[in-house]
């Protein structure tokens, strides 16, 4: 009994951590300040920014803002402990390494699978998310996919149940079926998941440079959303400015805390700072910060141009300029979104193999989730096996299932990090 209890508390010291996976891995320290709070920023803004704000602004009215303050509070404390335990335990493991120099084998085993909420179950919403952009997009060249190759079977299947109208009920009345079972699934969603597994698989000898391109991008077309959705704001429309009470508000908290995860991600990529002390925290903090100014303004612009109530939808900021007749600026707002998520998704796709990598290192998962490529040196295994748990679920779950799930697996992982 005791011999079980001593394994399952049994920690790891923050020397042996740093001496075998610090320099010890040959990863090279390339990052600056900039690189990481590009990182952070490619990595948080994404489907939060361009899908969740929308059914957030819908339940709170213009009074979201005071949300999106509160979360970012909430998550700029979470940053400076990420970034005190990524400072003294300079390893890609995150949460999960920090847990095992804490608290032991059994609460680092149970981090490492709410870390998996995180950045896998996290991508399902944001292919999900992706998709629904990329199909904006393949509209505006004149192309279309049929409703049941552009969405998921359960939403689906409800729709036509409740006698609701529209693309979803559509997509169950004219799909296929074998053996009277309908064929419907997320095409573009499961496409973007193959597409980015496989570039993580090969090798991100240029992820970095990569990163930083979606982030310039994604930042400019932002601003330009801000700057051209900002002239036809009409404050009539702030008005109601809390529609639905505090209560209304809170009710999009899954959506708006989603839209701030991602900057923990940067804590994976200790072992590969200049200065993890000095950068790692400000990269963090200057990441959230920028991100919360740009939410601020994204989510008075979209209340001020449209009712909140016209914001239900799963691609707002497209939404915004149909309601306007901004033609034009619905093809930008789709690229955007195409190139914002598909950061988020490389992100997380990387991150979430490099977590079983550590965990395989301890002994807490299979040998092979550790092995390396030998011509791409990357964690093959693990790799393509995150590509399956993001993929397998895309045919049978909904955005909304995955984003509450992924809200409640951070949020656990970041108490246990607090
Ligand atoms: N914050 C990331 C996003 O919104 C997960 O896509």
């Amino acid at each position: 009994m005791g011999y079980i209890f001593n394994s399952l508390v049994r920690k790891k010291s923050v020397s042996s951590i740093t001496d075998a996976e610090g320099h010890g891995t040959g990863l090279h320290r390339v990052l600056s300040v900039r690189d990481l709070t590009f990182f952070g920023i490619a990595a948080i803004i994404g489907a939060g920014s361009f899908s969740s704000i929308g059914s957030a602004c819908f339940s709170g009215g213009p009074a979201v803002i005071f949300l999106f303050i509160i979360c970012a509070i909430a998550c700029g404390f979470t940053a400076m402990c990420y970034a005190e335990f990524a400072t003294r335990v300079p390893a890609s493991g995150s949460a999960y390494t920090y847990a095992y120099v804490s608290f032991g084998e059994l609460a680092a085993w149970i981090i490492g699978w709410a870390l998996l909420m995180e950045y896998s179950i996290g991508n399902i919403y944001v292919a999900f998310s992706w998709s629904g952009y990329f199909v904006n997009l393949l509209e505006g060249f004149g192309l279309h996919l049929p409703a049941w190759l552009a969405t998921n079977y359960p939403d689906a299947h409800q729709a036509f149940l409740d006698g609701t109208a529209g693309k979803l009920s559509d997509a169950w009345t004219t799909a296929p079926t074998v053996g009277g079972l309908h064929i419907i699934f997320d095409l573009p969603a499961v496409m973007i998941n193959i597409l980015v597994t496989w570039l993580v698989y090969i090798g991100t000898k240029e992820s970095r440079n990569a990163s930083n391109l979606m982030v310039i991008i994604k930042l400019a077309i932002i601003l330009l959303v801000i700057i051209v959705g900002g002239m036809y704001v009409d404050i009539d429309n702030w008005s109601p400015f809390m529609p639905n009470q505090f209560s209304g508000v809170m009710a999009g908290v899954s959506g708006v805390f989603f839209a701030y995860i991602g900057f923990d991600a940067v804590s994976t990529l200790a072992e590969e700072c200049k200065n993890p002390q000095r950068d790692l925290p400000r990269g963090m903090i200057y990441s959230l910060v920028i991100c919360t100014i740009v939410f601020i303004i994204l989510a008075l612009v979209l209340t001020g141009m449209v009712s909140y109530t016209a914001l239900n939808v799963s691609d707002p900021l497209a939404e915004v300029f149909a309601v306007k007749g901004i033609k034009w600026m619905l093809f930008i707002v789709s690229v955007a979104a195409v190139v914002a998520m598909t950061s988020v998704i490389l992100v997380f796709q990387m991150g979430q193999p490099r977590i079983w990598m550590a965990m395989s290192r301890d002994g807490l998962l299979p040998k092979k989730f550790a092995e390396i490529h030998p011509k791409y040196k990357t964690p093959a295994f693990s790799t393509l096996v995150t590509g399956l748990v993001v993929g397998i679920p895309i045919f049978f779950v909904t955005p909304k299932f995955v984003l509450d799930f992924t809200s409640i697996g951070t949020l656990f992982a970041f108490v246990l990090v607090c």
